[in-house]
């Protein structure tokens, strides 16, 4: 008989935590205070493990970020995008239209007024107006915790593709959950070579970079 277990958000610490109001960080030598709405936004208003282990892979300086023009998919709270902004990249920062007021927010309270003009923060739905992003404009796509709902995969697919150049490193931060995340990678591997850079065992975090492969020349 399958047991229906009240759910009592503070017997879970890890679940308690995305009740919190406010959650802090200390990344590129700043405290960040990052605001949460769990009760009214759910999962775009919480900061995942999976944004953190990427700021401390960006801080750990595995990836080139000063200077480069980087695009963060499915921000949520916008905490990659903001460490990679201090890193001194500039970032457009995205994510669905209901996230964007607590987004712009964070960005406000989080970046420094003389670097608030290298953030931009926008609407992007994936698949979704995508003539609105330069084709392959970007040196960096940052995505944590992004590969989740099977039914976005395709258009997340059309969203990398099209945002990415030869020359585009994608960072994806990743909580293999189900084997359909597994196959969403395996289907990635078509039109990127994408190689695991990292793992944080603790929080059960895999970063995978994936480098678009070179159109096939007609013979
Ligand atoms: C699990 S949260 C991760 C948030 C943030 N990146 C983090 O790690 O803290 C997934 C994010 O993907 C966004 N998302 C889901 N489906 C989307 C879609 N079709 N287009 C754009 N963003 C989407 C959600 O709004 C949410 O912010």
């Amino acid at each position: 008989m399958m047991a229906l277990v009240p759910y009592d958000r503070n017997s879970i610490p890890a679940l308690s935590k995305l009740h919190d109001p406010s959650v802090e960080f200390h990344f590129a030598n700043r405290r960040l205070r990052l605001t949460q709405d769990w009760n009214r936004l759910g999962v775009a208003a919480v900061v995942w493990d999976a944004a953190v282990v990427l700021c401390m892979y960006m801080e750990l300086g595995q990836i080139e970020l000063a200077g480069k023009t980087v695009i963060e998919l499915g921000a949520g709270t916008g905490l990659a995008g903001i460490v990679a902004a201090l890193l001194g990249a500039r970032v457009t920062i995205t994510d669905r239209e209901p996230a964007l007021e607590l987004l712009r927010a964070n960005v406000h309270d989080n970046v420094p007024p003389e670097q608030q003009g290298a953030v931009a923060v926008s609407e992007l739905t994936w698949g979704e107006g995508l003539e609105r992003y330069p084709a392959g404009g970007y040196d960096v796509v940052l995505g944590a915790d992004i590969v989740y709902l099977e039914e976005t995969f395709p258009a997340l697919l059309r969203t990398l593709e099209h945002l990415s150049s030869d020359g585009t490193a994608v960072l994806l931060a990743c909580r293999i959950r189900y084997d359909r995340d597994v196959a969403f990678l395996d289907r990635l591997r078509q039109s990127f070579d994408v190689q695991e850079v990292h793992y944080e065992a603790q929080r059960d975090v895999h970063i995978y970079r994936a480098a678009k492969l070179q159109a096939r020349r007609e013979l």
